[in-house]
């Protein structure tokens, strides 16, 4: 069994999640489900960067010890994942002592091999972005772009680490190693990023500046710069697990590949001698009005509201149907609606009715056996091997928006064969044709959707339940075998009625007068 360990970037808890933070964990979630269908031994990480500035500075705005302050912060970004039915195997926050001790034995190492030093620092220093700030990134009047807040001319002396002497290393290997991130387009940013000389990088904070850190353990003046900390998370997450690492994934937003995930870490790893990860899975951003959402945007629509307004799965479906993965995508209520209706409410949802009505009316509540098979069934059959087939590619590529495209054409066409087959009419007739014909679309029916769900359940996995559970059916181990069109459904009792995806009320309008 193929070992695939895959992380998400780990949330920033210095304020309430957001639609960004829910999409990244969601993406995964969906990616360790269909890996482990598809039979993998998958452990999957998350977690929580509870260290660095940020969260001094807020916990000191609420009067707070920032232990107690990130305690609230990352239960609350963790409750959210539980709610959506992100399945982690382990959600890590770097304040815990696993996480500490290997990141103090891999400063410890680097310092003992040469590649951290001490040095004077000179230069501005941003409290906002936690980063030192080069000569370049002034305007020509000399003043700061506002996404660094205060900026302070500052002399201390510092810790740092090689990256520089590293570079060429880098260079090599992305050269060599074409997919290590994914999509393409991506590495050759970071290919363009590396033809500039890199600067070493200020690994310390000076703990009369920051308190809220990991101490370097040959320097208990300073804790570890933030970033150092939090990269070592999907590393110190696993060194109990033999067998665990490297990672296979690590999914992250396209504001963190650099320098922080493609350039610090591949050298940090390097220059320990731990291996790399396989690869890099970078997403885009959700946006509103073409601009990122986040926070601190105060967002037109509040997209975790709509998980209260429409169900857990309505939410993941449009956010991986929505998205292709790596690029950006806008949020907006009307598009959520239009994806609801017309495919959750509409295809599914009338699929669903549609099966348990019929079953109900005609066939006393018990999917009948197949008779033999018309053009019709036939051809639908077809259809469903061919959705199958592509579907499956599709989901490996990451290319999810598609792969329920195709879901849905299959749906659609499953509701088209009702029409056409009318099952009502033949319900109607006693001729022994007639009969026979209404229990093959019966049993066509119902294992049309018995599949279709199958297929998708790794993205609306509570409907895949319900829908399962009033089919009277229970899956068996083998998902791959669960999507063979077959009469696995004969003679299985079903429930009257299932409301599964209700319309929403339309806006309400204005009384006049
Ligand atoms: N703490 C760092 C990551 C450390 S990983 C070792 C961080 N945290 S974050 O809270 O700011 O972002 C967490 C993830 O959410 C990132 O991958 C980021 O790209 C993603 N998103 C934040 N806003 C986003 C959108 N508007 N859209 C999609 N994802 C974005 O960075």
């Amino acid at each position: 069994m193929e070992s695939f360990y895959i992380t998400t970037a780990i949330d920033y808890v210095n304020g309430t999640p957001h639609v960004g933070h829910a999409y990244e964990k969601v993406l995964t979630d969906i990616i360790a489900r269909f890996r482990r269908q598809m039979g993998d031994r998958v452990h999957f990480l998350t977690g929580a960067d509870e260290h660095g500035q940020k969260v001094q500075t807020s916990a000191r705005a609420r009067g707070i010890a920032p232990q107690q302050y990130v305690d609230e912060t990352s239960a609350e970004f963790r409750a959210l994942y539980d709610r959506l039915e992100v399945k982690y195997d382990d959600f890590i926050r770097t304040t815990e002592p696993r996480h500490q001790k290997i990141v103090r034995q891999v400063l410890q190492q680097l310092f003992d091999q040469g590649d951290i030093y001490r040095a004077e620092y000179c230069g501005f220093y941003s409290t906002r972005q936690e980063q030192f700030l080069q000569a370049k990134e002034r305007r020509p009047d000399g003043s700061w772009p506002e996404i660094f807040g205060e900026v302070t001319e500052i002399v201390e002396p510092n810790y740092f680490f090689k990256l520089r002497q590293y570079q060429g290393w880098l260079s090599e290997f992305l050269a060599q190693n074409e997919n290590f991130i994914f999509p393409r387009f991506r590495q050759n940013e970071v290919i363009e990023f590396l033809k500039e000389p890199l600067n070493d990088l200020c690994i310390s904070r000076p703990k009369e500046r920051l308190e809220w850190g990991i101490p370097l353990p040959f320097d208990e003046n300073y804790v570890t710069y933030v970033w150092f900390d939090a990269l070592i998370n999907y590393y110190s997450g696993v060194v109990d697990r033999p067998g665990a690492w490297p990672a296979r994934w690590h999914v992250i937003g396209k504001d963190i590949l650099v320098p922080p995930h493609a350039v610090y870490w591949p050298i940090m790893l390097h220059a320990t001698g731990i291996p790399l990860p396989k690869g890099l899975l970078v997403h885009g951003w959700w946006l509103q009005s073409g601009a990122k959402m986040s926070k601190s945007t105060g967002a037109v629509v509040n997209p975790l509201a709509l998980v209260d307004e429409f169900g857990v799965d309505a939410f993941r479906y449009f956010l991986i149907r929505e998205m292709n993965v790596g690029q950006d995508s806008e949020f907006t209520r009307e598009q959520f609606l239009v994806r609801y209706n017309s495919e959750l409410a509409n295809n599914l949802g009338n699929l669903v009715n549609r099966t348990l009505n019929m079953t109900t009316r005609f066939a006393g509540g018990a999917v009948p056996a197949a008779g033999a098979a018309g053009d019709l069934e036939r051809s639908l059959q077809a259809l469903w091997v061919k959705t199958r087939d592509e579907f499956i590619p599709l989901c490996e590529g990451f290319q999810f928006h598609t792969a329920l495209e195709r879901a849905m054409v299959f749906l659609t066409d499953t509701n088209a064969y009702i029409e056409k087959r009318a099952p009502w009419k033949l319900g109607k007739s006693a001729e022994p044709a007639d009969q026979a014909l209404l229990c093959t679309s019966l049993a066509t029916m119902a294992e049309a959707l018995r599949l279709a769900i199958a297929l998708i359940q790794h993205v609306t996995p509570a409907a895949a339940k319900r829908i399962n559970a009033v089919l009277g059916y229970t899956p068996g181990p083998v998902w791959l075998d669960e999507l063979v069109w077959g009469a696995k459904l004969n003679g299985v009792k079903v429930a009257p009625a299932l409301v599964l995806f209700p319309r929403p009320l339309p806006p309400a309008t204005e009384k006049k007068g």
